[in-house]
């Protein structure tokens, strides 16, 4: 087996454990002797590098060690650390043709056998259409914290995301109770509700709306909100926790950028005519106190857990595996418990198609355990009017 030359670049919106990717596909590499580019900025840096803003060697990775002082000397901490030390990129296909030249005259440059591509499903798709072009061996490696990727059950940054949304609905339940409120809670995700699912469940709330069971807000699901937490009171608790995925639109069926607040209105308003029609049976019109949290960015930064670290590792590992055995046009995928991996371009068929047709690339499953399992706690999951 020769010494091969490797590119790896980080491409997308970032998410925790994106590093630990490129500790273990640095550190799989250096072992056998290869040399390892690091691509800063997803394909920005090929088009840099043929644009002479640096040169070949100053992108090598492999022997390169981030050292910090004294006693701390030699610690290996980039699988500790959040984003990306290649930096990332989000944004579509090269517009103009001469910076697409450029793109693929960089990676010539570099004498790359193999190029790993650590991306969610837009920068996959706009990254596959270049390595066409430019004759690319590639390894995909799937990260998003949305989860949103097809044929792999957990994509890097997924499990911390959930991790982040949890603590975040742990720690708004203390003020909630305190001040008898409604926390509602706006989640990432794109299109998915995989995170909105999974953090809703385990940090206990009781309605979660995403967008394969609720792509929009009906007048039927507003009400529905109002009686769970009518319900909730009237049971004898003052307080309770809403999720709501992004993806899900407003009654009018657009995306709105701050949705929450969007429901928080409309469950106010509609909580004050149903208390008029109920007079006071099912709720205290004065009394339904929201208040509106959007995590935001903060679940794409936090120290990876160490189910992602573990994920990230094993991805990378397996990337360089299917590099040493010639296995091109692949992205390794996480299922049944097992790393395996895929044929790439069966992947991508799949999202050009969702692009094109402006759907989630990899929904929820409406059938699928998680969905049962909210079900059965009780949790409103905007169907109907009402469970409870
Ligand atoms: O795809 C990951 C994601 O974090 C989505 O959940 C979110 O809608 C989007 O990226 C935010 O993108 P940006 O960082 O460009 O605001």
């Amino acid at each position: 087996m020769g010494k091969k030359r490797i590119g790896i670049l980080t491409s997308g919106g970032d998410c925790p454990g994106l590093n630990a990717v490129i500790r273990a596909v640095v550190k799989a590499s250096q072992l056998k002797g290869w040399v390892v580019y690091g691509i800063p900025y997803g394909t920005d840096g090929f088009m840099d590098l043929a644009k002479g803003k640096y040169q070949p060697q100053d992108l090598v990775l492999t022997g390169n060690s981030y050292d910090l002082p004294g006693m701390l000397k030699g610690l290996d901490f980039l699988q500790f650390l959040s984003g990306s030390v290649l930096g990332s990129l989000s944004k579509g296909h090269p517009e103009e043709a001469q910076n697409k030249a450029a793109i693929l005259k960089g990676y010539e440059m570099l004498g790359l056998e193999a190029l790993i591509i650590v991306g969610g499903d837009g920068s996959l798709d706009i990254i596959c259409d270049l390595a066409q072009e430019g004759n690319w061996n590639i390894v995909a490696i799937p990260k998003t914290i949305d989860n949103d990727v097809p044929f792999t059950e957990s994509s890097v940054g997924f499990t911390t995301a959930v991790e982040i949304v949890t603590q975040g609905l742990y720690d708004l339940t203390f003020t909630a109770a305190s001040h008898e409120r409604v926390m509602l809670v706006q989640v990432m995700g794109r299109d998915a509700g995989h995170l909105a699912l999974h953090a809703g469940i385990a940090g206990g709330a009781d309605i979660i709306l995403i967008p394969e069971l609720t792509p929009y807000l009906t007048l039927d699901t507003i009400q529905g909100c109002c009686y769970q937490l009518a319900h909730i009171r009237s049971s004898g608790r003052q307080f309770a926790l809403v999720v709501i995925a992004e993806g899900v639109k407003n009654q009018q069926q657009q995306k709105e950028k701050y949705i929450g607040d969007y429901l928080a209105q409309q469950i106010k308003e509609q909580t004050k005519l149903l208390c008029e029609k109920k007079e006071g049976v099912f709720c205290d019109p004065i009394d339904v106190d929201l208040r509106v949290t959007v995590l935001g960015h903060l679940q794409r930064s936090h120290t990876p857990v160490a189910l992602d670290r573990l994920l990230a590792t094993v991805f990378g590992i397996k990337a360089v595996e299917l590099i040493e055995e010639n296995r091109y046009g692949r992205i390794v995928i996480w299922r049944e418990g097992q790393v395996h991996s895929a044929p790439l371009s069966s992947i991508i068929k799949i999202l050009k198609q969702c692009h094109h047709e402006k759907r989630c690339t990899y929904p929820v499953d409406p059938h699928g355990f998680m969905v049962k399992t909210a079900r059965s706690l009780g949790i409103y999951l905007g169907e109907g009017r009402s469970l409870l």
